[in-house]
């Protein structure tokens, strides 16, 4: 008789109870800790319904701190496959409208917004420069506005930002969260993660602290329990 298979009798005998209670435990350990794989997220069946996250840093800097945390928060999320974007690989000039006239819908920006397009879910982690978004960012998302204001297109997302200070770059996080709503982000979740280098241990890429750990995992969750547009 295997766990899954198991069907509760009432009462139940002690040792029904601590098989339930040692299920119990897996499935949390495989939802909470990215380090132990279930089974089950390599079999062939289970990767033609895995989930497709979308995550990224609101950064242009190669070693982004929010670009790792986006990374790590989408691998907690159950049965998920990754992708993570590097605002790099879609650089483009200011915008302008003169330019928008002149050029129309750069390809670089279309490419950002079909891959927000085909992704079941999104994670954002955004760097605050100056109290709000990165130009990098703001500079990309006002070109995939253009396309369509709603640029989220209705996807589950969690917004995350961090910061090596104590503020965890809580007001750009603010900003982002009050504006979701216009931009089409059906935003599940919110966290801000202050004093990155304190609590994020670079070596194994995880997050270190119990309570940011717990607040990062309950937001992937998030994502895992919404509908899929
Ligand atoms: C121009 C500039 C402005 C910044 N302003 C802020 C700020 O307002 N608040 C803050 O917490 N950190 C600020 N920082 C520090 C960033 O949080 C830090 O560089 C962080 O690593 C940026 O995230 P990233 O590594 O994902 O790009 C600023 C950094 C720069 C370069």
């Amino acid at each position: 008789m295997t766990l899954d298979s198991w069907k509760p009798s009432s009462p139940l005998t002690p040792l029904a109870s601590l098989a339930q209670s040692i299920e119990r435990l897996c499935r949390s350990l495989r939802t909470t800790n990215p380090l132990i794989k279930a089974p089950y997220e390599t079999s062939d069946k289970d990767r033609r319904t895995l989930m497709k996250i979308l995550a990224f840093g609101a950064s242009n800097s190669k070693t982004s701190i929010n670009k790792r945390l986006a990374r790590f928060t989408a691998t907690l999320v159950p049965h998920a496959q990754i992708e993570v974007l590097d605002l790099n690989d879609h650089d483009l000039p200011i915008f302008s409208e003169d330019l928008e006239k002149e050029i129309g819908h750069p390809q670089t920006a279309k490419a950002f917004f079909d891959k927000i397009g085909s992704a079941d879910g999104v994670i954002v982690s955004f760097a605050e420069h100056n109290g709000s978004y990165t130009a990098a960012y703001k500079n990309l998302f006002d070109w995939a506005s253009r396309i369509d204001q709603k640029v989220f297109q209705g996807k589950p997302t969690v917004y995350l930002s961090t910061s090596p200070g104590p503020g965890g770059a809580g007001s750009v996080l603010a900003s982002a969260k009050g504006s979701a709503q216009f931009f089409g982000a059906d935003l599940k979740a919110t966290v801000s993660v202050a004093s990155f280098y304190e609590v994020f241990d670079a070596d194994s890429g995880t997050i270190t602290n119990p309570v940011a750990l717990a607040e990062l995992t309950a937001a992937a969750e998030t994502l895992a329990l919404s509908e899929v547009i």
